[in-house]
């Protein structure tokens, strides 16, 4: 499979520089990987035990320069060779058609053809490649100079140390956006919780942070991508192709990350349509926009347009509504979820975010409250992007007043006063009274009926719908005293649904343990735990009444679901449903022991010492199984399970030919 390459070391690690910028370029500019990464991570480390070895050949462009560099004091100034400009923005319809005319009648022209794209929210910058290789990065800084930012950028595997292909200019500057992607932006901030670090308000902001560390080292960690859209520098000016569309497209050539999203407009109509398509869209895309931008396509109509003080006349940014903003927090209130979890959320001065007016934004859990440290009254700033709940981003620390109050996690669910509680591992709190709480109703009584539960036919969503929201249920319990009458009132019901209902009510009754523990709902408490558990107990008073002690002694019950368990019995509500339930003649049957076939109704004989369990360990196995355990060796003994010194019972074994076998062969039987 390795590509006939040369066996001069030299030529093969050119070789490599080539092919892994290949790669790269495939990977995370047209996210079309050509390889498996344990393919690129091969060729890398082959690159990288070269350069060890020949440090001398080692250039400021070779891939391994991609993970930063020694640290700096301070970036270097740099001063643009051409200003980098910023654009005019618009926000009314109205000011884009007056945005076409000045553009039609600067030109004195009938049409004028505009380039789309996106406004990215990022920060600019400038990347000057000489001869096709990246010698120089730079911020806008104020528009003249900017900062050199060359060692960091080199860490952004989107843009390319070398550019690829033909025709490629002495020298070429690409201007575009530094930004993160929202997925990337989302995993580094949890990774940062978890740390304890930091987290960034906003992918701009993430981006901007990550691009100003003046340890690139810092830098390479961070997922920062690039798209490109503008042009500083050129030699020779010949090169320039015609339109703005043209030139991103050589920049594609050239293996650098150009957006998708552009379209040629032609018309102030078409101009409206690419606006309020892309606005559409904005809440999916993978990246923050605040705008879209339109730029004169044609460089020659650019130039004759030219510029008013520092922006261009022949572009604009049509911006979309912001998605932050600042609001006061009027109060902490919790939530509580269909499953019973609480979710502080944040009553808040009523503000527009996005376009909407938002009143209302969530804290996630209370160790996201403590993290950001948000108080009643304080000044917050909102975000509502991509179609998320609005969330509170971070509190504005010098406009807190003094009267500010911290958030204190309710003890009582704020539906049904149940006790809240988190479960050990979880981040969540939740409300206990899964089967009595007003919250958790609906999906309570579904998950009861469902058929791996007490199969209830009949008693689905649209009908638990309506019972719960006419008050004719409340608790599953509820459910056993519904008469005839209720249940043929209900829409979409006839008197034989009704009747059907009843009777697969009246059926549900006779069940069995382990399907009853699974239908109440405690957390982590499914199917194979609700079994085992009645394998273990026997009877629901008996699971109603275990120690923690004794839970974590049942097959497969973990601190988790042991934890679980308890809180949910320790429960009032909970504890008077199931007595309402047991009452209202409930038969539970307890399903037999787990039964393995190759020693059910089978008698073993037990000698000597085994090597990891004891004799009453192996004696409670059987038994479990269904085998049978005796004293004595007899004509009847089916098999002699033999351990170190065992002594006339094995003699007799082999006297009366019965099979003896060792600690290991009866566990291969057991399973
Ligand atoms: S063109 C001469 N195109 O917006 C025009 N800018 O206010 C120079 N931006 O600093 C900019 N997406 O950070 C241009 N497709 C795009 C853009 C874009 C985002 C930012 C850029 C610039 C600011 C201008």
């Amino acid at each position: 499979m390795a590509p006939s390459h040369p066996i001069n070391l030299e030529d093969r690690y050119a070789f490599l520089q080539k092919e892994l910028a290949r790669l790269e370029h495939a990977y995370y500019v047209l996210d079309a990987p050509l390889l498996p990464d344990i393919e690129y991570d091969r060729l890398y480390r082959e690159m990288l035990e070269i350069e060890s070895a020949h440090p001398e050949w080692i250039s400021s462009d070779s891939l391994s320069q991609r993970v930063g560099g020694v640290a700096l004091k301070e970036f270097d100034s740099v001063q643009h060779a051409v200003p980098m400009l910023s654009l005019n923005n618009a926000f009314e319809e109205s000011e884009l058609v007056a945005f076409d005319r000045r553009c039609r009648e600067g030109l004195h022209s009938t049409h004028v053809d505009y380039a789309g794209e996106l406004k990215f929210d990022g920060l600019a910058i400038s990347l000057r490649y000489e001869n096709g290789t990246l010698v120089r990065a730079a911020t806008r800084g104020d528009g003249a100079s900017g900062e050199d930012v060359t060692a960091n950028i080199k860490t952004i595997r989107a843009i390319p140390l070398k550019l690829l292909g033909a025709n490629i200019p002495a020298v070429l500057e690409v201007r575009g956006e530094v930004f993160m992607y929202l997925k990337d932006f989302q995993k580094m901030n949890h990774k940062a919780a978890t740390l304890g670090e930091k987290e960034f308000a906003n992918p701009r902001n993430a981006a901007a942070g990550s691009l100003r560390q003046l340890d690139s080292k810092i830098t390479a960690k961070r997922p920062l991508s690039f798209f490109a859209y503008g042009l500083g520098a050129l030699e020779p000016a010949s090169w320039l192709p015609e339109t703005h569309e043209q030139l991103l497209n050589a920049y594609v050539d050239f293996g650098l990350p150009v957006c998708p999203e552009r379209r040629v407009l032609k018309s102030v109509e078409e101009i409206l349509t690419f606006y309020k398509e892309i606005g559409a869209k904005r809440d999916s895309l993978p990246y923050d926009i605040d705008g879209v931008v339109y730029k004169v396509n044609s460089f020659t109509e650019q130039s004759k347009l030219g510029f008013v003080s520092r922006a261009p006349r022949f572009a604009l940014a049509h911006k979309y509504p912001a998605q932050e903003a600042l609001t006061t927090v009027l109060g902490i209130d919790v939530q509580v979820g269909r499953t019973g979890a609480i979710t502080p959320v944040a009553r808040l001065a009523p503000v527009e975010v996005g376009g909407v007016t938002v009143t209302n934004a969530t804290l996630h859990n209370e160790d996201e409250v403590q993290r950001k440290d948000v108080r009643i009254g304080d000044t917050v700033s909102i975000r509502r992007a991509g179609d998320v709940i609005p969330e509170v981003v971070s509190v504005i620390k010098d406009r807190r007043p003094d009267n500010a109050i911290a958030f204190v996690m309710p003890t009582q669910c704020p539906v049904c006063r149940s006790h809240i509680e988190r479960l050990v591992d979880e981040a969540v709190a939740r409300c206990s009274g899964g089967l009595f709480c007003g919250a958790q109703r609906k999906q309570a009584l579904i998950h009861f009926a469902h058929r791996r539960a007490l199969d209830i036919e009949g008693l689905g969503e649209k009908i638990v719908d309506q019972l719960v929201d006419q008050n004719l249920v409340r608790t599953p319990a509820d459910l056993y005293q519904l008469g005839f009458a209720a249940l043929a009132n209900l829409e979409r019901m006839g008197e034989k649904s009704a009747d059907n209902l009843i009777q697969a009510i009246n059926k549900s009754r006779n069940t069995s343990l382990a399907r009853f523990i699974f239908a109440l709902g405690i957390r982590h408490v499914g199917e194979t735990t609700a079994k085992d558990l009645a394998n273990h107990y026997q009877s629901m008073h008996a699971v109603m009444e275990a120690t923690l002690e004794d839970l974590l002694t049942v097959k497969d019950v973990g601190p988790v679901v042991a934890d679980s368990i308890i809180s949910f019995m320790q429960e009032a509500h909970n504890r008077e449903v199931i007595e309402q339930l047991l009452a209202s003649g409930m038969q539970l049957s307890v399903e037999e022991k787990t039964i393995s076939a190759a020693v059910a109704g089978k008698t073993f004989v037990l000698t000597g010492t085994f090597p990891s369990l004891t004799r009453d360990e192996a004696k409670a196995l059987l038994e479990k199984a269904g085998a049978k355990v005796a004293g004595s060796v007899s004509k009847k003994t089916d098999y002699v399970v033999a351990g170190a010194d065992a002594g006339s019972k094995l003699t007799k074994a082999e006297e009366l030919g019965v099979t003896v076998i060792g600690e290991a062969a009866m566990l291969e039987l057991l399973k």
